[in-house]
């Protein structure tokens, strides 16, 4: 099958650049990506900075013209009410942002939240016009305890369980043993983990939602592996946490073409 799908490098900054810092960094990403010439219809950039820095962002994206686009790193399974602290995917929409992750395994782990609170969240997402970036990923026990696939299979079928088949998704592959830990997965492991995800999307969305979809590898990405990713099948794309804080090396990963060679 010929694929159509625009690779996606997304940069998850985590808590980390705050709105000053955030507005620095985009000129000079931005900058970086225009002296190599990127073409940004061959790959797609999208920066998901915290919440304090995305108005911030939009205005500097918006004034000068970029071609970065803009991600959030949660949202609220509400659009409005009574849920102090929380951030409605409405909020994020009027912004022009266009995705935001949903379900990373620090919001798993450190939030609780369940395979239930994704799947809302998941849904917040669409009827709020944005594209969830929905992570899935098993543990090292996990991997010990049911093989590669099983959890973050399950975990995805969950979360997609009510999304109408045409909804647009981006799924993120995440193994939680590979995330900031410097020991990536393999492509081959990826590979066949995408695959499978890429099976479950086409029995509860259908065959083109799962042709369409782009399935990211994230977990220790670096400009020196990210060519080893993009070279499988399956997979479309990297959710890139620690490298993407470091403007030169995200600018590298961003143009994986140039060092791919496909
Ligand atoms: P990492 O994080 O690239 O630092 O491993 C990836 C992520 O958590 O999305």
């Amino acid at each position: 099958m010929v694929t159509t799908r625009t690779p996606l490098i997304a940069g998850n900054w985590k808590m980390n650049l705050d709105h000053l810092q955030s507005i620095a960094f985009v000129q000079k990403l931005a900058w970086s990506l225009k002296d190599a010439k990127h073409d940004y219809s061959t790959v797609e950039a999208v920066v998901f900075p915290p919440f304090t820095d995305l108005r911030s962002v939009q205005t500097l994206l918006d004034a000068d013209k970029l071609h970065l686009g803009l991600g959030a790193q949660d949202l609220s399974a509400h659009d409005s009410g009574a849920h102090t602290g929380e951030i409605s995917g409405a909020f994020l929409s009027k912004l022009d942002i266009r995705y935001v992750i949903v379900g990373h395994s620090e919001r798993r782990t450190m939030h609780g939240e369940t395979d239930a609170v994704v799947a809302a969240k998941v849904l917040a997402a669409h009827r709020n016009g944005l594209v969830p970036v929905l992570c899935v990923g098993e543990t090292a026990a996990d991997l010990e305890e049911h093989g590669p696939s099983a959890v973050p299979v399950a975990q995805l079928r969950a979360a997609v369980a009510d999304l109408p088949a045409d909804a647009e998704i981006v799924v993120a592959y995440e193994p939680v043993w590979a995330i900031g830990s410097g020991k990536a997965a393999t492509a081959e492991q990826a590979e066949q983990v995408c695959a499978a995800l890429r099976e479950a999307l086409a029995d509860v969305l259908g065959s083109d939602s799962a042709a369409a979809t782009r399935i990211l590898y994230g977990g220790s990405v670096k400009s020196s592996n990210i060519a080893s990713f993009m070279r499988e099948p399956n997979v479309d794309g990297a959710l890139v946490g620690g490298a993407s804080l470091d403007v030169d090396e995200f600018a590298s990963i961003v143009r994986f073409p140039s060092h791919v060679g496909v």
